[in-house]
This record gives structure tokens, C-alpha cells and sequence, in this order.
């Protein structure tokens, strides 16, 4: 049995001086990928609400959004372990409220760690829960749920008095258990000396080089949301650009009929009875033919010649407009194959465009 990344692994990659590459992700597929790369802590994030739900903040991501992409997430790893954010306004009411909210996150979404913002003013609720052995990751200096009240995307802890704060909350939180602390936003500087003051490993985003791992959030680091850069961080891929320009060719390929091809369409089997709903059921391999009910607008034999005729068409032309090789055509026509209702549809549109009467 492959066995999960644990918090005990976590701190000690701090202990050996190995670097801890935490990145977020939001549904199965996105997960499984990222821990096949490598990826040994992934963050389900309340940025959730940002770059999967289309919200201007993390404000109005629930417990039940959390739940369903943790979830989503926790199936797609089998390695990493699955750190889930706290959305707003589940655990700051009080440390029961952060207690049940936890026990959901872990119940139901499956998470292996939960991660709540705030510094001393929340080491109560980190202690209740690291005592009852949820394994917690704190989160400081620029915590977006409280953006309203911070007034902006602003860096944290620039002046000596905030600074000082900022190193007071990590420790507060590590007394209280936190086996990792998010710095978001800090001055290299500062969130260096809080790496070297803590005996737990911190993560950077947006605050330097000397934090024990970073991490980043999967819309930034594929270039995803091309008009979206925040400085800190780097685009390993343009990916937007490349789906696009993937999506624009299907979308030709469908108007022009280069999508789907005879390799990617089904077929009724060879060696059986043929019944073809609406049409005259013809069975192959010369024996006793089976006729099936014909359906009104059926496209007999005739009627595909009579409709071939009228726009006046050779078989050759006609294959084209319906989207399939002549050979295919010559044999409804002698009654030897029918048209899928696929193509009955457009034999239909064609009669229609012909000005022929609906059978
Ligand atoms: O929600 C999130 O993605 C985060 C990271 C920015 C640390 O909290």
C-alpha cells in the first residue's frame, strides 16, 4: 500500500534542510497530476472562490465548496497529504465551531490537515484542534479573508512593530501545534527570521527565498488566467494560450466535418441482423432480410436518390454534404446500408434546404 506524506515527514524535511514544494489544487485530475509530479503537500485552497468559482475574494467560499473539492482532490492523490482551507467565518466564531467545521473537512472531504488564517488571536481554536488530533497548518501575515479589514493585496509586517507581531504569531501558533505555518506577502527578511526562529517548517508565498518550502497556486504557475500575474509568482507554462489555440481547432473541425472521423465513430456489428430504426432493416451477409417498422420521414433507398436528383448531386458530392464516404451512399442508395439517425438528421436538412415535403 503506498503510504500518505505525513506531518511528521513535513518537519523533518525542515530538520534534513529538504525544500518543501506545497502547490494547490482544486479537483481529481489537476491533484493526481500534480503529485505525479512531485508534489508531496497540496493545498485544496479557499482561492477556490477566486480561479475556479470566479469570486472576487475567498469570502464567499463555503464549507460545502471546500468539502467537494477536498474530496475531489483527496481522490486523486494517493501520496501527498491533502492540506484543506478553513473558508471565512467557519472557525473564528469559536473552537467548537472550527471543531465541527475540521470534522468535515476530514469526515467528509477525506482532508489529512486543515489550515486556518490568524496569529495569536486563533492559537485557542489551533490548540483545541491539534489537541483533539487534527494536524493544523497556520496562515499569516497577508490573510485574504480578511481583506476587507487589511484594506488591499497588501505585504505584511514592513515596519518593526508589525514585523515583531508577525514573529509573534508564528510562535504562538507553533505552541499551539501548527506542524506548518503559509507567510503570505512578508518581506524576505522578515519571514527569514521567522524560518530561523521556528522549529517547524514555513512556507512562502510572496515571501522570499529563505522559507522552508513555498507554494503556489495552480492558476498562476500555468498561466491559466492570462490577464492575472501577481509578482510572486512564475509561469512554468502558458497554458491558456495552448488550450485555446486546442479548443479553436475543434471548434473548426466540428463546422468543417473533420471531427469525428471514421476511426472515431461506431458501427452496428458486421455479422448480425440489422434492424436501423425508420428504414426498411436490411440483413447483411445475404441472408433473410428483416424489415423493421418504417418510422415517418424514413429515408428509403428512393428517397435518397429522388433527394440526390433534385439537388443534383453526384454520389461523389452529395457523401461530402452528409459527412460520409461515397461507397457508404451508393449503398443506401441500393438499399444495402441505412443512414444512422445522425445522418437521417442531415439527409433531413438537406431535403429541407432541396424544398422536398417531409415524408
Ligand atoms: O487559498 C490559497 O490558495 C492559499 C495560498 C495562497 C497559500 O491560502
Amino acid at each position: 500500500m503506498i503510504k500518505r506524506v505525513t506531518t511528521h515527514e513535513i518537519r523533518s524535511m525542515k530538520t534534513r534542510g529538504e525544500l518543501i514544494p506545497m502547490l494547490t489544487a482544486y479537483d481529481f485530475t489537476s491533484a493526481a497530476i500534480a503529485e505525479r509530479a512531485g508534489v508531496p503537500l497540496v493545498l485544496v485552497g479557499d482561492s477556490f472562490g477566486h480561479v475556479v468559482l470566479g469570486y472576487s475574494s475567498t469570502i464567499p467560499v463555503t464549507l460545502d465548496d471546500m468539502v467537494l473539492a477536498t474530496a475531489a482532490v483527496v481522490r486523486g492523490t494517493q501520496k501527498a497529504m491533502v492540506v484543506a482551507d478553513m473558508p471565512f467565518m467557519t472557525y473564528q466564531e469559536s473552537p467548537e465551531q472550527a471543531m465541527r467545521s475540521a470534522a468535515r473537512l476530514m469526515q467528509v472531504g477525506g482532508a489529512h490537515a486543515v489550515k486556518l488564517e490568524g496569529g495569536s488571536g486563533i492559537a485557542t481554536t489551533v490548540r483545541k484542534l491539534t489537541e483533539s488530533g487534527i494536524a493544523v497548518m497556520g496562515h499569516i501575515g497577508f490573510t485574504p479573508q480578511s481583506i476587507n479589514q487589511i484594506g488591499g493585496y497588501r505585504v505584511q509586517g514592513k515596519d518593526e512593530k508589525s514585523s515583531a507581531k508577525l514573529l509573534n504569531d508564528a510562535r504562538a501558533l507553533e505552541h499551539a501545534g501548527c506542524f506548518a505555518i503559509v507567510l503570505e506577502l512578508v518581506p524576505a527578511e522578515v519571514a527569514g527570521a521567522i524560518t530561523t526562529g521556528l522549529s517547524i517548517p514555513t512556507i512562502g508565498i510572496g515571501a522570499g527565498p529563505a522559507c522552508d518550502g513555498q507554494v503556489q497556486v495552480w492558476h498562476d504557475l500555468l498561466g491559466l488566467l492570462p490577464d492575472f500575474k501577481p509578482r510572486h509568482a512564475r509561469r512554468y507554462a502558458e497554458l491558456a494560450t495552448i488550450i485555446q489555440e486546442a479548443v479553436s481547432k475543434y471548434v473548426a473541425d466540428v463546422k468543417s466535418k473533420a471531427f469525428p472521423s471514421e476511426a472515431e465513430s461506431f458501427h452496428l456489428p458486421s455479422d448480425q441482423p440489422q434492424v436501423v430504426p425508420g428504414s426498411a432493416g436490411v440483413q447483411r451477409n445475404g441472408r433473410t432480410p428483416v424489415i423493421s417498422p418504417a418510422m415517418p420521414g424514413a429515408w428509403t433507398p428512393e428517397r435518397i436518390r429522388t433527394l440526390r436528383e433534385t439537388l443534383r448531386m453526384t454520389q461523389l458530392e452529395m457523401s461530402g454534404r452528409v459527412g460520409v464516404a461515397k461507397n457508404n451512399l451508393s449503398a443506401w442508395e441500393r438499399g444495402r446500408k441505412h443512414p444512422s439517425l445522425r445522418h437521417q438528421g442531415i439527409l433531413d436538412t438537406l431535403a429541407r434546404e432541396a424544398g422536398l415535403q417531409p415524408k
